[in-house]
């Protein structure tokens, strides 16, 4: 089975970006389609960043369990919520930490906002950044009105419409990692 990590981009007191994270995790380690772990940026807490882990003498250990997660991915799937028409700072800066790590990684990116629009300013934006990265921008899933969308343990309240948007996205993801998968 494929591994999927799955960042957990929001760091905000209070956040509900995570609560998509989870439904994620529990949707593909539900359905056996992969085995999935969240990375959550709160508990990695990675200070502003002042150099990239490559040019870095001594790293420190989360630093390096980042990196070591990323780079066995076969997938990431990263869960960002858009703050200003942007993606948050946390999801720049745990990017910018890595640089070899991304390569060719297939990425689903899962947009999050409590407005109707589902975050989609800032989907593009990073769409762009981890083309410039050469990570593979394969799928997008936009979550609007996240508040009524998704309880605290992960559960979507429009279950059947959620799962069915979800098994395409995954699909997507899949279909990539196996294409890369044979490649290597
Ligand atoms: C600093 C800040 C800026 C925001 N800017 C936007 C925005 O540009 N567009 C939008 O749809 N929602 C915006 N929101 C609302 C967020 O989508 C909403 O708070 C969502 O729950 C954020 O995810 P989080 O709770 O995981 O942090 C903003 C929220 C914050 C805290």
């Amino acid at each position: 089975m494929y591994k999927i990590a799955i960042i957990s981009g929001s760091v905000r007191t209070g956040r509900k970006s995570h609560h998509v994270a989870h439904y994620f995790n529990n949707y593909i380690n539900g359905n056996k389609l992969g085995t999935a772990e969240i990375l959550d940026l709160k508990e990695f807490n990675f200070p502003v960043l002042e150099e990239r882990l490559s040019m870095t003498p001594e790293p420190d250990a989360s630093s390096l369990l980042f990196s070591e997660k990323i780079k066995t991915a076969d997938i990431v799937i990263v869960v960002f919520p858009e703050y200003n028409g942007g993606y948050p700072a946390s999801v720049k800066n745990a990017i910018d930490l890595l640089y070899s790590e991304w390569y060719h990684k297939p990425v689903g990116l899962v947009s999050v906002s409590s407005g109707n629009f589902g975050g989609v300013n800032a989907m593009s934006l990073l769409q762009t950044i981890f083309l410039k990265i050469k990570a593979v921008p394969a799928a997008s899933f936009p979550v609007p009105n996240v508040e009524s969308s998704f309880d605290e343990n992960g559960n979507a309240l429009n279950k059947e419409a959620t799962d069915k948007r979800a098994a395409a996205f995954l699909k997507e993801l899949l279909w990539f990692a196996e294409a890369f998968n044979k490649m290597k």
